[in-house]
């Protein structure tokens, strides 16, 4: 074998994730799925990552233009939290700009049904207070199959396609792992490589109310653009231990936002465990403990507010349509292939 055919060979090593472009981000997608990104772009794989604008559609029809700034806005977001487009493994996608994905996702819904989708829990949970939702919502668990599949290696021992993600995507991954082995299956093919899911340590995180998962619309977020006065104002607005009155009463540090944030963000683990001692026996205040979690949430801000200064200067959206015809290239290669196992001309 010849030098060349050696290298023909070689693992084709993808990621595909995305996000809904509904606002800016906040400290719950940081840890929750940027840290992982940005840990995938380190370890050498070829990185696809996708504002998902169409997705914002199936909820926000009637807000074109939110959506439209929405995009701007993550893209600096994901700058500023050192992903960067320059880089030859590190693309972003418009979703709403690979035409082929339309396609894939069209042929994938013939062999997905309406009991799959009742019984998913993300779509169960997300449909609560919904009064009609509209037919896309209803599909998106089988469009998001076709974003992560449109870049998807063949079933070859060595590819990878791997989705790194916040936990309430799992239940949309396992079904597109359903979707890739069940079209395999039906047209004989190794088109499709079912995905890998890759969840974080803290897959959610809670927000500064202490209630519920952290979220823009719930108001309980610190967002990565966030100017360091309003930081501090959430921060020693942050909900604690809700019976204790004093410093000096001992502390429950389970379950505790100010912990938990510790333990997401402190990259010192001795340090938060003393705070930990220190808490339970009653023996350091609140207080002090949020101005220290400032001092460590500002030290990770100035580097992304100083890259998120630089890019704001340039036009950023121009990275986009370079990501946006990469994966082009690849998802018509992936639709010719689909197509051809399913006897289309
Ligand atoms: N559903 C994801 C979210 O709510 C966004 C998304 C769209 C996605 N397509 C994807 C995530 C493909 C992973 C893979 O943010």
């Amino acid at each position: 074998m010849g030098r060349k055919d050696v290298r023909k060979m070689d693992p084709v090593r993808r990621v595909l994730t995305g996000m809904r472009t509904t606002g800016q981000l906040h400290l719950g997608h940081y840890v929750g799925a940027l840290k992982l990104w940005l840990d995938a772009v380190n370890e050498g794989y070829d990185c696809f990552f996708l504002l998902a604008d169409v997705q914002a559609l199936t909820t926000h029809a009637d807000r074109p233009e939110m959506i439209r700034q929405s995009v701007h806005d993550v893209v600096l977001d994901w700058i500023a939290v050192g992903l960067d487009p320059t880089l030859p493994n590190v693309h972003f996608v418009l979703q709403s700009g690979v035409s082929a994905r339309f396609e894939i996702s069209q042929y994938l819904l013939m062999i997905a049904n309406l009991g799959e989708i009742r019984r998913n829990p993300t779509i169960k949970a997300e449909m609560k207070g919904m009064k009609n939702p509209s037919m896309g919502f209803l599909t998106y668990p089988i469009d998001q199959a076709a974003d992560i599949y449109m870049v998807s290696p063949e079933l070859v021992p060595g590819n990878e396609l791997l989705v790194p993600v916040g936990e309430d995507q799992v239940p949309h991954l396992e079904y597109s792992r359903v979707l890739a082995r069940r079209f395999n299956k039906a047209y004989k093919t190794k088109v499709f490589l079912p995905c890998r899911a890759k969840v974080g340590e803290i897959g959610r995180l809670v927000g500064v109310d202490g209630q519920d998962k952290m979220s823009k619309s719930k108001g309980n977020a610190i967002c990565l653009n966030d100017p360091p006065e309003v930081v501090i104002k959430k921060v020693m607005g942050m909900f604690t231990d809700p019976n204790r009155l004093k410093a000096t009463d001992p502390g429950t540090v389970e379950g505790n936002p100010l912990f938990i944030y510790f333990d997401a963000f402190a990259s010192d683990k001795g340090e938060v465990e003393e705070y930990k001692r220190l808490y339970r026996l009653g023996q350091i205040g609140d207080v002090s403990l949020k101005r220290r979690l400032i001092e460590i949430l500002n030290e990770m801000f100035v580097p992304m507010r100083e890259r998120r200064e630089v890019a704001e200067k340039t036009d950023v959206i121009e990275h986009v349509r370079r990501g946006t015809s990469e994966a082009s290239v690849i998802a018509d290669e992936v639709l010719a292939r689909m197509k051809e196992a399913m006897f289309l001309f």
